[in-house]
């Protein structure tokens, strides 16, 4: 007899030091990136999932904060059935009600996918574990393996910390595949790292995740980012591990700028920072150069800033973003502070009969 199941998880948006930016085969990332998962901005997503009389499913209905969205929900048949094909059979026995939320404002600016496509996951996993299926693979492997098919980022949502996903000599078990956690080899002065987010812009995302990786297919400098974004995953594990602070702020502000010069490299090209992202970026280098404190920024696909450091340096910094940042600002800004976070929660899994 088959069950119904309600299964519930919490999961966290990650920000990446080292950019995934370009991708090969079917959601294989061109180089390794590397992570930090945050704490407070969070996607909870649960799903029930009702037995079908036949093998017609998945059938699937999405809802967000309460609110049926129709794109999203085309998005989502596509991946599960892509799932249901390839992955987890399963899939076409039952009927998905999918009800998620956001801790931060859908037009924060920040990359909710991964924090949502983690989610999902995590709940797919947990019925297949039940139901004995996908025997063989570790949960969490193959929770990030499965969120990887539905946004690359997502796979690096899985776990707490600092996260590497790709292929890479210095990460072992690391795989193009999934995520894996590097925290053993992460020296305690990072494990307590801020990450205040400067929203200049809640607009929109300009162009897709997607449509972005497809630019790096033809971009004329390809081989080189692929080339230099392995050596600045190598190098700054090594710095995570050392604690050397004054590289991990070098690799960490050219990795941000590299990606948007190949986005204002690309053809069409995009520049996607704002007057205010260059703005906060000087003030951030003037900051660090004139207190020696290595605070330092980085950015995703938007004008939105992130600002890294330790919270040793909470109230220097904070007094920095009140009196030197947000005057400067020609329009009004959001700052949300999170930190280095513990990965996903299960919130709860139920075999409703
Ligand atoms: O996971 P995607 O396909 O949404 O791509 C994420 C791309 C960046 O956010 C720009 C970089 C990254 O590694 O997260």
């Amino acid at each position: 007899m088959m069950h119904t199941f309600q299964v519930k998880w919490k999961s966290p948006a990650n920000i990446a030091l080292i950019k995934y930016w370009g991708k090969n085969g079917h959601q294989l990332p061109a180089n390794a990136s590397l992570s930090m998962t945050l704490s407070e901005a969070t996607s909870t997503t649960e799903v029930i999932f009702s037995p079908l009389q036949q093998d017609q499913g998945p059938l699937v209905q999405f809802s967000f904060e309460g609110h049926a969205n129709e794109a999203f929900q085309q998005k989502i048949e596509h991946y599960l059935q892509y799932l249901a094909n390839h992955e987890m059979p399963f899939l076409r026995q039952y009927h998905l009600d999918i009800r998620s939320s956001n801790s931060f404002p859908h037009s924060a600016g920040i990359a909710s996918s991964a924090a949502f496509m983690s989610s999902l996951s995590l709940c797919l996993c947990s019925v297949e574990e039940q139901l004995q299926e996908g025997m063989g693979y570790a949960f969490f492997e193959r929770a990030s393996y499965i969120a990887r098919l539905g946004s690359g980022s997502a796979s690096r949502s899985i776990y707490g910390g600092y996260v590497s996903w790709g292929r890479s000599s210095h990460v072992p078990h690391s795989s193009d595949e999934y995520a894996t956690p590097v925290n053993k080899r992460v020296h305690p002065a990072f494990m307590n790292y801020v990450d205040a987010i400067i929203i200049v812009s809640e607009q929109p995302k300009a162009i897709s995740s997607s449509a972005g990786h497809r630019l790096m297919d033809n971009h004329p400098f390809h081989l080189a980012r692929y080339r230099q974004a392995a050596i600045h995953h190598e190098d700054l594990l090594l710095c995570l591990l050392c604690n050397d602070r004054e590289r991990f702020v070098e690799i960490v502000e050219y990795e941000a700028l590299q990606l948007h010069a190949l986005l204002m490299t690309s053809k069409p090209s995009y520049i996607l920072m704002e007057p205010a992202t260059l703005y906060a970026i000087q003030k951030v280098r003037e900051f660090r150069k004139s207190t020696g404190i290595p605070i330092c920024f980085t950015l995703d696909a938007g004008p939105n800033i992130h600002l890294l450091y330790a919270n040793e340096y909470k109230d220097a910094v904070e007094e920095f973003i009140r009196n030197q940042i947000i005057p400067g600002m020609t329009q009004t800004v959001r700052i949300m502070f999170d930190r280095l976070g513990n990965g996903p929660e299960q919130l709860f899994f139920k075999n409703i009969g």
